[in-house]
């Protein structure tokens, strides 16, 4: 990798997940991954998952089966097809009587933010997060167990593009009819999820680390964008992490995942090189997706990250901002909202 700006070739129907193994070499490291022993995070990696408490229902049964890919996802298709936008969603949704908030997401902030719009037209970044979601949900439909549902958006460095790359990818999940998205903020330094969307922050995964009986299926916040709902960061304290590396972390998931079986779960994640919370939550995750912002991160930032996300097997590299221009609204080098 060089440290100037790269910029991939581009074939058609390629995702930005193939143009970024293509133009850093992985392969290599993800096949001989060795911890970098000054580097790791000092959090106990995490002990076996413990058996799911009475008082959590439906409980998971050991032989849960592996998570299905919507109805429309050809696993054998070759992974340049898109697939086709589901027809007729709707677009909004009514209050459920389940006491949950529902929150309206605000469209025109995500307009100004050059991110995917639900209800308008398929442009062209939608085009490429329909890419990248097939390929992480293709993955996910090949793996067993539960935790499959779960995929960790991280980087490197701040400001690569984790949390709107992660909002994004929900947005285009949502948009698929068979697929619930649970956006999970795990950002503790800099919560932003519900920020970005419009919406004030309240109670959310701290809260539900941090006390046993705590529900964190009452705390998560139903929006008015169908199939999509969100968990904020919650109450911060002085030591979010431990909580994090506390067994409490796999209950807290796995009834997250109970609570909806077409649910899957994505975690907003700080800097892997900047707080330890991501690696941590590695542990538990199904799939990482790693942002690389092109035209900035060095290969041995991206080299620390992957090692540093080690405790998942699945890492897939994202290229953001090929061609990043402040204020612009691009995701790569070739499209943009609506062109
Ligand atoms: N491809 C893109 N096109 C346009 N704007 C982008 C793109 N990627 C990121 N941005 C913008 O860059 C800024 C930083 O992105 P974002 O907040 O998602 O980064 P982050 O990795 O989550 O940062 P932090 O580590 O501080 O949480 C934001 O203003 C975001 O809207
Ligand atoms: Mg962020």
């Amino acid at each position: 990798m060089r440290n100037a700006p790269v910029t991939p070739h581009r074939v058609p129907g390629e995702s930005l997940i193939e143009r970024a193994a293509k133009v850093y070499d992985f392969g290599e490291q993800l096949r001989a991954r060795r911890p970098i022993p000054d580097l790791l995070p000092e959090a106990a990696p995490a002990a076996p998952p413990p058996p799911v408490e009475e008082r959590y229902a439906p409980v998971l049964a050991d032989d849960a089966p592996a998570f299905m890919p919507p109805p429309g996802f050809d696993q054998d298709a070759p992974v340049a097809r898109t697939v086709r936008p589901a027809a007729g969603a709707p677009e909004f949704v009514a209050p459920r009587a389940d006491g949950n908030r529902v929150e309206a997401i605000d469209r025109a902030r995500l307009a100004q933010m050059g991110m995917i719009v639900p209800g308008a037209p398929i442009g062209s970044l939608a085009e490429e997060f329909r890419l990248i979601k097939r390929q992480l949900l293709l993955t996910a439909g090949k793996m067993s167990g539960v935790r499959a549902r779960t995929i960790l958006v991280g980087s490197a460095r701040p400001g690569d593009g984790k949390t709107w790359s992660a909002i994004n990818l929900a947005l285009s999940i949502a948009a698929e009819r068979d697929t619930e998205v649970l956006l999970v903020d795990a950002d503790f330094a800099k919560p932003d999820v519900m920020v970005k969307l419009g919406l004030d922050d309240g109670p959310g995964l701290l809260d539900a680390l941090a006390d046993p009986d705590l529900d964190p299926e009452a705390l998560v916040v139903r929006t008015d964008v169908p199939h999509l709902s969100l968990l904020p960061v919650g109450a911060k304290s002085h030591g979010d992490t431990e909580l994090l590396a506390s067994r409490r972390t796999g209950e807290v998931l796995d009834r997250l995942l109970a609570a909806d079986p077409r649910r899957l779960i994505l975690f907003d994640t700080p800097p892997a090189l900047a707080a330890s919370p991501a690696s941590v939550l590695a542990l538990h995750v199904g799939q990482v997706m790693l942002v690389v912002r092109a035209d900035r991160t060095t290969e041995s930032e991206v080299r620390r990250a992957v090692q540093l996300l080690d405790g998942c097997d699945e890492i897939q590299l994202v290229l953001n901002s090929v061609s990043f221009v402040p204020g612009g609204n691009r995701f790569g080098s070739y499209y943009g909202q609506g062109e």
